[in-house]
């Protein structure tokens, strides 16, 4: 049996840009960076690192969004998110938010540290047409309520999303994308190889270190996206690796953006910078 038959190839790398957002947060993006870069069901990617307090202090004030799911993964800090339907949280180390937009929601994420590394993600997950207007909802997941596993090969992953195997499922499932999410860190040297559903759209963002896939070297913040097959195979690098492996069954339907609101037509978002203005998208049923 010859299992690399089906390992998927780099197929190409997004290099993410520098660039601010919120209340000028410095972030890197990837995934979004520019209109219509995107791995379908997956629609941008942030990835925000710094010690300077200058970089995240202003946080993300008060902001409207409709039509798909944000994911805040915080490696280091905390934040406080707040929203129109009075949910409050509080995001530390280690924690996940997953916040589905829906039909509308107006939070705000902001910093609660005055000092030290703020260092996380936000990742933006596509809605299908059918579920943009379900209404708003959102989970607090605590650092213990994601599973670590050790690795055969050495390292470790953390699981936001999907299975590892059959006894080790993260928080986060049975969403419509059947998203995996999974934080990877590996030694210098070390493989890590993994089932991914031959239909679903799959990338890899190393933040620490660089890896190698398919014999092709793949640097910290860049998105590399792989193309088909049933497996993925990744080797850490000589200063060993920490990176993200996201992969999610596409939606294959029109996406329409502008800003904070993501449906499938032109109508819909005027309609949602219509219903925003009115109140509308945060009327509470
Ligand atoms: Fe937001």
């Amino acid at each position: 049996m010859n299992s690399s038959a089906s390992t998927r190839e780099l197929q190409r790398i997004i290099e993410a840009a520098a660039t601010s957002d919120g209340a000028g947060v410095k972030l890197r993006r990837s995934l979004g960076a520019q209109p219509g870069l995107r791995v379908d069901p997956f629609l941008m990617l942030d990835e925000f690192s710094s010690a300077n307090t200058d970089d995240y202090v202003a946080g993300f004030p008060a902001h409207p969004h409709r039509g798909f799911e944000t994911v805040t993964y915080l490696i280091d800090g905390h934040m406080l998110h707040e929203d129109h339907l009075g949910n409050r949280g509080d995001l530390r180390s280690g924690g996940v938010q997953w916040m589905t937009a829906g039909r509308g929601i107006v939070h705000s994420e902001m910093p609660q540290q005055e000092q030290g590394r703020m260092r996380g993600f936000q990742l933006w997950i596509n809605l299908p047409a059918r579920e943009k207007m379900k209404p708003a909802g959102y989970r607090d997941i605590q650092p213990d309520e994601i599973p670590v596993v050790e690795l055969p090969g050495g390292g470790h992953a953390k699981i936001i999303a999907g299975t590892f195997d059959p006894k080790v499922v993260g928080p986060v499932h049975g969403l419509t994308t059947e998203p995996t999410y999974f934080d990877v860190s590996l030694p210098p040297g070390a493989a890590f190889s993994h089932p991914v559903a031959a239909g679903h759209n799959a990338f890899v963002y190393p933040f620490e270190g660089s890896v190698s896939i398919g014999g092709r070297e793949l640097r910290a913040h860049g998105a590399g996206v792989l193309g088909a097959g049933d497996a993925v195979e990744v080797l850490a690098g000589s200063e060993g690796a920490r990176f993200l492996l996201l992969a999610g069954r596409p939606l294959g339907e029109p996406v329409a953006q502008y800003g904070p609101f993501v449906m499938n037509t032109r109508d819909e978002i005027e309609q949602a910078i219509r219903d925003y203005q009115s109140g509308e998208l945060t009327r509470v049923a």
